[in-house]
């Protein structure tokens, strides 16, 4: 009987050994994701692939994988991929939630702290030699403690960032798909319409995932209803926020600030006037980048590979509908 081929798009920060043991794997080793024609030819001769986030498999790529068991995404957002393509084929997805949460609740906070007391500006005005003495005006930002924090998707992400919320004394409204009575009680979160979330907030932070939705949610006539001293938090995925309303929102002082982990497209345009915004930070896609939950993710999609190509369920399945 002929080995098991695996595909995996890119260098992962763990052991392939368990792998390596039942399948021939074969690693893309540049930087940059193969490009989508590749990933095609790939997908067409393999049993199982490991993808990223940066991998495209829509249905075209999906309906060519004739001997494909199982796609893995080391990611815990999964709109990259076509689900019912994959799920029309008895294609099992995996992917890599609750090991990131914390990171990715952390980096929130990252953001959100960076952007309220502009430590960004602040390192680029030491380095640029202007900081002569001490001011009393200089660089100044909102108070964090105490302020009226917005969740936008209350799940396993938008609560780690509510039960940070709390030690700082804010009150936290949020707006989910589904209202959560039980986690309104444990994390004192107040629900609310996404209007209301918006009006109320000094600090707003998106984390649903990216839907038909959910995708330019946050647009023009969302930005209106937002305090002009708001600061907008995106380490979800970026097409959920309209990039141009967004610079126009911030060019015109709709709102105060922005920081973005996430963007429409991804990488950032190089030529995007949203990077002239000195009240705008934009890091590229890092939220889970704590040397720990990349190697657990990496485990996690590799568990997910090795279980879906020994025809065991995968330990985490976004289509389990496929073991029906
Ligand atoms: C990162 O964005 C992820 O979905 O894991």
């Amino acid at each position: 009987m002929s080995r098991l081929k695996v595909f995996v798009t890119r260098q992962l920060p763990a052991s392939l050994d368990r792998l390596r043991q039942i399948a021939d794997v074969e690693i893309w080793p540049e930087r940059l994701p193969p490009s989508y024609e590749l990933l095609l030819e790939k997908v067409r001769k393999v049993d199982g692939l490991l993808c990223l986030l940066t991998d495209r498999l829509d249905c075209q790529a999906i309906s060519q994988a004739s001997a494909l068991k199982v796609i893995s995404q080391m990611a815990v957002g999964f709109d990259n991929i076509d689900i019912a393509a994959a799920t029309a084929r008895n294609i099992p997805v995996g992917n890599t939630p609750g090991v990131l949460t914390e990171a990715t609740a952390d980096f929130t906070w990252a953001l959100l702290m960076a952007a309220a007391r502009r430590v960004v500006e602040g390192d680029r005005f030491t380095r640029a030699g202007e900081w002569r003495t001490w001011e009393p005006d200089l660089l100044l930002g909102p108070n964090v403690a105490g302020a009226t924090l917005g969740i936008v998707g209350l799940g396993r992400i938008g609560q780690a960032v509510a039960r940070r919320a709390k030690g700082f004394d804010m009150r936290v409204v949020y707006v989910s798909k589904h209202r959560k009575p039980d986690t309104e009680r444990s994390l004192d979160v107040e629900f609310a319409t996404l209007a209301e979330v918006l009006q109320e907030s000094d600090f707003v932070t998106l984390h649903t995932p990216l839907t038909e939705d959910t995708i330019r949610l946050i647009s023009e006539p969302q930005f209106q209803l937002m305090k002009p001293s708001a600061i907008l938090i995106n380490t979800a995925r970026g097409p959920i926020v309209d990039p141009n309303a967004l610079y126009r929102a911030l060019s015109t002082g709709q709102i105060a600030a922005a920081a973005l982990d996430v963007t429409d497209p991804e990488p950032i345009d190089r030529q995007s006037p949203l990077l002239h915004l000195q009240n705008l930070i934009v890091t590229p896609h890092i939220g889970s980048a704590s040397r720990q939950t990349r190697e657990k993710m990496a485990l996690m999609a590799i568990a997910n590979l090795v279980a879906g190509l020994t025809g065991e369920r995968l330990p985490n399945c976004v289509n389990p509908e496929v073991y029906r």
